[in-house]
């Protein structure tokens, strides 16, 4: 089922944020629940879980590989798991939507299946690399390949290889191209070595332990500082897991309490992981003013809630080595930029031009028509903030862009037109039901100024 989100919106000032705010479930995590679930000996119950058209894609997909899942209410599931050498061969390709962590990560799992399979994606999923997995997981001694050898999906995946744990150093910090080759590792014999240049999320990691898989997560004493390491042919067994709200959608709040004045927002226990938190990093740098209340843990994540007041801005060098902890922020951060005085210079960020589309060039010509001078360059882009326009005072100007059906796109400039002279017309706005069912509904109980217009 689709969100009911209109295929456009007209976005423009409305109230100071004001409230208290939960978000939706945490993407990454929700996946990855359904999968480990999906392969553990017993019952899962998962609450929290993202209603989001990419999760509901790979609970879809568990489904037709053979794991009965119940939705007994919004946001629950109970996954009856069929063991690590359970599923079964689906009756044709396998849907991931739009979601990169979805097919990556199914990418290394069903490497290591009797049968074969194939996963497809929707058009912007089709263009996006999956040479990243293809690469390591084919050293593993899979078979798999994109459509005419192009490293994009369709992917093709052979069953009835036999794998071999590999020591690999990631050539990009990715944690879904960690997590698939760990993924892949369980049917591997030996042991499977994944090596980053830059800690990513490790979800996958703490999750499988959650599970009772063992995992070797390296630290600086042992001197494997970096290293991921299992050992294949373990099993998996069931547990319940609490998923936090996702600190991602919760960025877009974020960002737009800072900037309207007189907002005070609070957000309810959202997961602050610290490889997904750079983004309070950079606001903090940038004269923010946020507050982070620590309220435990879910499911083994750190959980904070996040209270929120405007506070003028100022432009900043973005360490490179920040990039990583805030990959699914650069929309967001990009608006923050646009609205503070002098300069903001991103650069080490090439890998957002291959998220959901290409995230330096959307933000760059989107704010260019909303009059804020950016400068592109091939990895990141110096942003023009603090010119206020003579008339409207307001740094952005009203105009029209399209999101590119890029669900982070759309929502960073619902987030910008809160400061524009004039309303922002979004076009293609479905995507958001992805990530973020209901943004719409949630943002104008904040006070956003956000209106569907239809198609
Ligand atoms: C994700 C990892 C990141 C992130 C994506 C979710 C994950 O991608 O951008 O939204 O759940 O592992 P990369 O691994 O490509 O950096």
């Amino acid at each position: 089922m689709r969100d009911a989100t209109p295929a456009a919106w007209v976005a423009s000032p409305g109230a100071p944020l004001r409230g208290t705010f939960d978000v939706p479930g945490d993407k990454s995590v929700s996946h990855r629940a359904v999968m480990l679930a999906s392969l553990a000996d017993g019952t899962s119950r998962i609450t929290g879980f993202l209603e989001g058209a990419d999760t509901r894609a790979t609970a879809a997909i568990f489904a037709r590989l053979g794991v009965r899942i119940e939705a007994p209410a919004p946001g629950e599931r109970i996954v009856h798991g069929v063991g690590i050498d359970g599923l079964r061969a689906p009756d044709g390709p396998l849907d991931c939507g739009n979601a990169g962590t979805a097919m990556r990560l199914l990418a290394g799992l069903l490497a290591g299946q009797r049968f074969d399979s194939v996963l497809v994606g929707d058009a912007s999923l089709s263009r996006r690399p999956m040479d990243r997995v293809i690469a390591p997981l084919a050293a593993m001694g899979a078979r798999l390949g994109g459509e005419g050898g192009s490293g994009r999906a369709p992917l093709r995946i052979a069953g009835g290889r036999a794998l071999h744990g590999i020591d690999y150093p990631t050539p990009v910090a990715s944690a879904q191209v960690k997590s698939a080759i760990l993924l892949a590792g369980l049917y591997a014999d030996g042991t499977t070595t994944v090596r980053e240049p830059h800690p990513t999320r490790d979800y996958t990691e703490r999750m499988l332990r959650a599970f009772g898989y063992p995992v070797d997560i390296g630290d600086a004493a042992s001197g494997s500082a970096g290293a991921v390491s299992l050992q294949g042919g373990g099993r998996l067994r069931a547990t319940d897991v609490v998923v936090p709200a996702d600190f991602s959608s919760a960025a877009f709040f974020i960002v737009a309490a800072t900037l309207v004045p007189g907002s005070e927002l609070r957000l309810r226990r959202v997961g602050v992981h610290p490889r997904r938190t750079g983004l309070l990093r950079a606001l903090a740098a940038m004269g923010a003013d946020i507050d982070v209340l620590p309220s435990g843990e879910s499911g083994g994540e750190p959980v904070a809630d996040l209270v929120v007041r405007h506070a003028p801005l100022r432009g900043i060098v973005l360490p490179p080595d920040w990039v990583a902890d805030m990959i699914d922020e650069f929309p967001a951060f990009c608006v923050a930029a646009a609205c503070a005085a002098g300069s903001t210079v991103v650069r080490g960020a090439a890998e957002l031009r291959v998220k959901e589309s290409d995230r330096i060039a959307a933000m760059a010509s989107g704010l260019r028509r909303l009059g804020i001078a950016v400068d592109e360059t091939e990895d990141g882009a110096t942003l023009h903030g603090g010119r206020l326009r003579a008339d409207t005072g307001a740094g952005i100007a009203g105009g029209g862009i399209d999101s590119g059906g890029d669900h982070r796109i759309a929502m960073a400039f619902a987030v910008a037109a809160q400061c524009a002279g004039g309303p922002v017309r979004i076009d293609d706005v479905d995507n958001v039901a992805t990530s973020f069912p209901g943004f719409d509904t949630l943002a104008r109980a904040a006070g956003f100024g956000l209106a569907g217009a239809g198609a």
